[in-house]
């Protein structure tokens, strides 16, 4: 396999938990919203406000077939990426795709006082978030392997994912 790919919805820890990973393997790290937002010279908020989420979304495609052909680089996606079948399409048959999950509360927490969330943009945002969770869940679930990030310590999950990884490329976990 390639690359791990972390994904799951915003919150739940991608870039952290990514980051931590990388170091540990010693590989580079690869947010591909971070990316985008390079590339374009513009915060995604931006390209939601001017060319509308359609487009975002056409970006993101492109960005996850290219990132599913590197090799050896943990990579986040953002929260809506592999809601898209296409998309994990692109990453699942050469990469380890892992969705991040955590509890809706805990979510809640972590992201009531983002402002760069444009997804979460509503009168009403805790609600907001709820129902697009909810209306996500059965693309989140359709990915294989699901690793909870509440209320652990960063280094535990960091160690589920280095197992995971130890296991499926064929050599002995350290236990
Ligand atoms: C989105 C999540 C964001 C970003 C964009 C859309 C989503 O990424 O890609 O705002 O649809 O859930 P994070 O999950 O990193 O916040």
């Amino acid at each position: 396999m390639r690359n791990i790919v972390l994904t799951g919805f915003m919150g739940t820890g991608k870039s952290t938990v990514g980051r931590a990973l990388a170091t540990a393997l010693d590989w580079p790290f690869v947010d591909l919203d971070d990316l985008l937002e390079q590339r374009e010279g513009r915060p995604i908020r931006a390209i939601f406000e001017t060319e509308g989420e359609a487009h975002f979304r056409q970006l993101e495609a492109a960005l996850c077939r290219e990132a599913a052909a590197w090799q050896q680089h943990v990579i986040a996606t953002g929260g809506g990426a592999l809601t898209f079948a296409h998309n994990r399409a692109a990453f699942e048959a050469e990469n380890l795709v892992i969705c991040l999950t955590c509890e809706p509360e805990l979510l809640w927490e972590r992201l009531a006082a983002a402002t760069n969330r444009p997804m979460l943009d509503s009168e009403d945002r805790k609600t907001r978030l709820l129902s697009l969770l909810a209306a996500r869940q059965p693309a989140y679930a359709r990915i294989q392997h699901q690793v909870d990030t509440g209320r652990r310590s960063l280094a535990e999950v960091v160690a589920e994912i280095l197992h995971l990884w130890h296991d499926l490329n064929g050599f002995t976990s350290p236990s």
